[in-house]
């Protein structure tokens, strides 16, 4: 039995469902009103899927790579940048659960609905953390902890979302400062609402 989920097979309809377009739309947003971007900062999107939050960033920054380990989605990903003729975005097939990731120091690293799917999200950050120049943030956007509901399929999905505590606790063992935790924004999915945190902090 396998505990990889395979996003190749959703990525083609992916951003046909609005409420995920509009989750990012959100994250995005709320990423933008805690940090003040800037055109001259290169950045990476963790786990980028299609890129509906790696285009929403893409105007206010100098660049974004946008990471994930499925083909299709960063296939769909690129198309969407030829076809609107964005310059500053690229792609990188990486597995972020091998260590893999692109060369270079970034100013920024962000993720949206991805660390739920890391097994160590720990060595994950403390791996970034270095990656990043001084004074570098990271923004990380995910379910606030869950019964388990969220989710139909349980494959490749390592936690029920987060608590405040452990994202708190994360990015304090994985070495990073400035730590603040708010809620970005809610899913609301059947008669259920699952609460969205995005953890900020500095390098
Ligand atoms: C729930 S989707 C979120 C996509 C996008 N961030 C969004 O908000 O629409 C999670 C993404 O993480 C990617 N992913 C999962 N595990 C990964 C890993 N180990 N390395 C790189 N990407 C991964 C998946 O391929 C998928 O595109």
């Amino acid at each position: 039995m396998t505990n990889i989920r395979d996003f190749n097979a959703v990525a083609q309809n992916w951003d046909e469902e609005p409420r995920r377009v509009k989750l990012a739309g959100e994250i995005a947003t709320a990423i933008c009103g805690r940090l003040n971007l800037s055109t001259d900062w290169d950045a990476l999107d963790l786990g980028c899927g299609t890129g509906l939050v790696t285009l929403a960033l893409a105007p206010h920054l100098g660049s974004i790579t946008g990471v994930d380990s499925s083909c299709a989605m960063l296939d769909k990903l690129a198309e969407k940048v030829k076809a609107s003729g964005t310059a500053n975005v690229t792609t990188a097939l990486n597995d972020l659960s091998a260590g893999e990731m692109p060369d270079g120091k970034f100013h920024l690293i962000v993720s949206a609905m991805t660390l739920h799917h890391i097994q160590d999200p720990e060595t994950l950050l403390s791996s970034l953390a270095s990656r990043l120049y001084p004074g570098g943030w990271i923004a990380f956007a995910d379910l606030e902890t869950e019964d388990g509901s969220f989710h139909e399929d349980p494959t490749g999905i390592f936690h029920h979302g987060f608590s405040r505590t452990e994202l708190t606790r994360l990015l304090e063992h994985s070495g990073y400062a400035a730590i603040s935790i708010t809620e970005a924004t809610a899913i609301h999915k059947g008669d259920r609402t699952y609460p969205v945190l995005l953890a900020v902090a500095q390098a």
